[in-house]
């Protein structure tokens, strides 16, 4: 009887250590616990015995029913364990995209460029103000001392739109000063970031374009600053330290001086590089804020004088990225803009 039990035992356990899935071992419980189960059996059959036998071997089955139960939570426990593991291997997936061939967009050199100089500008202490592509002949032209009738208004080739307001797209990022100074009183900082447009097309003109304005209204500010900013800029800008800057005495009718500032430049290879080589390369119109334009404003000239400038972006772009065709930047050519354009990461770091 004993032995019998003692056989079983064996066998169950042998069972249990031999199965390798949770179904299996499920089906050797039922075989052994169910209701016509291998240990549920002899359990029924203590009724049939003496009372000293059933004290005896209900001890017996009751042990071996314990040793059994203790096998299957830790066999169950431990094919649970690598049931998950292999789900775990078989349902992988690969979250590790950007190796993969995904198209990535680009940052248009213009936007790249309008970044850092506007970082350069900040450093400086420079907020940046916007103003609106749709201007009026006030904002544009009257308020910054161009009258109807000034020659000046026939060179800006202007685009006016229909409709009796002579409302009309703003041919130069200056009307920015004026909304700026009627909003807030100097002193004051500003750079101004925008799109231009003049009615002119041709290789080196394109329609719409992109200028940066500045503006700086202080008490007692000469030409002296307007120069070392610029000169600043411009060294940083392109990233060369003694880079030459120069001032030529033109004429806006919104800046009393004015000057146009060149930089130093050379052809190497039939390419254009900037640095110091004996030629020059106009980059930006600057001068001192006009009196009347201050006038127009309600700014007292007497108390506050100022400097503004304003530069072309894409030649500023063209020139320190070496992109020989302006037209070229609006032309929405994939493989251009993957050659000329900049990664995210680039731009942030920049920014
Ligand atoms: N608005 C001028 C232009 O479009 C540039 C300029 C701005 C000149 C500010 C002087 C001062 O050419």
């Amino acid at each position: 009887m004993s032995e019998e039990l003692d056989n079983l035992e064996k066998q169950i356990e042998e069972k249990i250590s031999n199965t390798s899935n949770l179904n299996d071992l499920n089906s050797i419980r039922v075989e052994v616990f169910g209701k016509k189960g291998l240990i549920t059996n002899h359990l029924k059959s203590l009724s049939t015995l003496s009372e000293e036998e059933r004290k005896e071997k209900g001890k017996k089955i009751n042990n071996i029913k314990d040793k059994i139960n203790v096998l299957l939570i830790q066999k169950n426990k431990i094919l649970n364990e690598t049931e998950i593991s292999q789900k775990l291997q078989k349902e992988k997936v690969d979250i590790t995209l950007s190796s993969r061939p995904f198209n990535q967009g680009k940052i248009n050199p213009i936007t790249q460029t309008i970044a850092e100089v506007t970082k350069i500008f900040q450093k400086m202490g420079f907020e940046t103000a916007l103003g609106p592509d749709i201007e009026d002949d006030y904002h544009n032209f009257t308020a910054l001392n161009i009258p109807e009738e000034h020659p000046a208004r026939q060179l800006h080739d202007t685009f006016y739109l229909k409709g009796d307001n002579k409302k009309l797209l703003r041919t130069h990022t200056s009307p920015v000063q004026i909304r700026t100074l009627e909003k807030r009183k100097p002193p004051l900082k500003i750079i101004a970031p925008g799109r231009t447009y003049r009615a002119d097309s041709d290789t080196t003109h394109t329609p719409m374009f992109h200028q940066i304005e500045g503006l700086f209204l202080d008490k007692d500010v000469n030409m002296s600053h307007l120069k070392g900013c610029i000169m600043d800029f411009c060294r940083e800008f392109f990233e060369i330290n003694d880079l030459p800057v120069r001032f030529r005495p033109s004429f806006f009718p919104f800046t009393e001086p004015s000057a146009e500032i060149d930089i130093g430049c050379f052809k190497d290879n039939k390419q254009i590089k900037i640095g110091n080589g004996g030629s020059w390369l106009e980059i930006m119109g600057c001068g001192m804020v006009h009196k009347e334009v201050l006038n127009y404003c309600k700014v007292d000239h007497k108390k506050f004088q100022g400097f503004a400038f304003g530069m072309g972006v894409e030649r500023l772009a063209m020139l320190k990225y070496g992109i020989s065709d302006l037209r070229s930047f609006f032309n929405s050519d994939i493989k251009w803009l993957n050659n000329f354009g900049f990664s995210i990461f680039e731009n942030i770091e920049k920014i």
